[in-house]
């Protein structure tokens, strides 16, 4: 499966610090590879606990290309399964959730617990007494793991853990998880599926640039009555910051705090909202409940598919070289009802199907894979910020609103991992 080293595209040289490639967007040997090195190695992003609360309860997910199912069995336990049936590899589950005492194959009638055993086959007598079911249960996703909630899968039998994984990713779920008064994300609201015709890393890029959106996005700045505007210009206090492991984010909270206004990152007031805001108050308290309501909800893009945006969710699925799915679903929190109506009215502004922000977003991904396939000036360049960058007191390198110290912390992390020596 794995291609001999003298095959592979040289990543080394494609792959420079200030500049990148344009055959990595297009290439499908360097699709194959991601799929090897990333996709089917690292932890990726698969789905929220509260999306199966109940036993029984099931979704289908994915990691890249593969459909993955996302079940609780009747112990409660959450289990991450290939949607293939061990029979003769039919896809098992064909709606996108439900709930179920077994998954039963259309083709031949093989059923499985939702914990992936083998339950039992049609006409027994065919099999003989030798034909054990232990054997015969859905493949699974060799390890999976899960942080407040949110449920990461890797194929891959040894690595780095989930923790490990996250690294200084991990504060950025917890902020997410404490504006909820008792601390749970709730990703209850559905999904959307936008599709586009581009390479899934342009969609990667993008989350944590800072540079596009008053470009991009003017016609939404324009008619909302936020300061998201200023966020995005040379005077913003915001900070772009490579996380490491390929985790970015756009830290935000400089800019609101300097505004000092709580639900300002949200484009309200406390009086729009005042149950869960008294809420968050008998909570935390007075001092904190503010503080966490003024620094608002992550921006962050956290390697290689889960992406958080203030009041959204997305999951980043790559199907092919130029085609890429964006599954999105407002955020929503434990017993915060009014918070929750407001975030899924937002959300459909944003990203719905008459939504102002994601259209513009895909807008460019499908203009950018249309230019990156003409043949010259072969590079992209990604020298934005790199006269300023600094380190942080985290220790993290850290650019301007609109610099691109993002983009090249998310390259510098994916020619680590196609370049990786096979035994590392
Ligand atoms: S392929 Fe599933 S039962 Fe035959
Ligand atoms: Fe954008």
């Amino acid at each position: 499966m794995t291609a001999p080293v003298a095959d592979r595209p040289p990543y080394g040289r494609l792959i420079e610090d200030d500049r990148v490639h344009g055959s990595l967007y297009t290439d499908e040997r360097v699709f194959a590879d991601e799929l090897e090195r990333i996709w089917y190695r690292t932890w990726v992003y698969v789905g929220h606990e509260s999306e199966i609360p109940e036993p029984g309860d099931y979704v289908v997910k994915s990691i890249g290309p593969q459909s993955i199912i996302m079940s609780r069995d009747r112990q409660g336990v959450v289990h991450l399964l290939l949607n293939r049936c061990s029979h003769r590899a039919n896809q098992i589950c064909e709606s996108a959730r439900g709930n179920t005492g077994a998954l039963r194959c259309q083709y031949h009638g093989w059923t499985f617990g939702t914990d992936g055993s083998l339950l039992g086959y049609p006409f027994r007598q065919g099999y003989g007494p030798d034909t054990p079911k232990s054997g015969l249960g859905l493949g699974r996703v060799t390890r999976s793991d899960s942080y407040r909630g949110f449920v990461f899968g890797s194929f891959a039998a040894e690595g780095p853990t989930l923790l490990e994984h996250l690294g200084a990713a991990r504060e950025a779920l917890d902020r997410v998880a404490r504006l909820s008064p008792v601390g749970r994300v709730e990703l209850t609201a559905g999904w959307l599926q936008h599709e586009v015709r581009a390479n899934w890393k342009m969609l990667v890029e993008n989350e944590t640039d800072g540079y596009h959106p008053q470009f991009v996005h003017s016609s939404i700045f324009e008619v909302g009555e936020s300061h998201v505007a200023e966020v995005y210009s040379e005077k913003s206090a915001a900070t772009a910051r490579d996380l490491g492991d390929g985790h970015t984010e756009h830290d935000l909270r400089p800019q609101f705090r300097r505004h000092d206004v709580p639900l300002g990152w949200f484009g309200t007031t406390e009086d729009r909202l005042p149950d869960y805001c008294r809420s968050m108050r008998a909570a935390y308290g007075d001092g904190t409940a503010r503080e966490i309501l003024v620094d608002g909800s992550p921006h962050i893009m956290i390697f290689p598919n889960l992406f958080i945006a203030e009041i959204q969710l997305f999951s980043i699925q790559p199907l092919a070289v130029d085609r890429t799915v964006q599954h999105v679903t407002p955020l929503q929190f434990a017993e915060a009802p009014d918070l929750n109506r407001r975030l899924l009215h937002q959300v459909s502004g944003s990203v719905g199907p008459a939504g102002f922000l994601l259209a513009d977003d895909s807008e460019m991904y499908e203009r950018n894979q249309r230019g990156v396939a003409a043949l010259r000036p072969e590079w992209l360049v990604l020298r934005r910020g790199l006269n300023r960058e600094r380190i942080d007191d985290d220790g993290h390198l850290a650019g301007a609103a609109t610099d691109e110290t993002t983009q090249r912390g998310i390259w510098r992390h994916i020619r680590t991992l196609l370049t990786e020596e096979e035994s590392a």
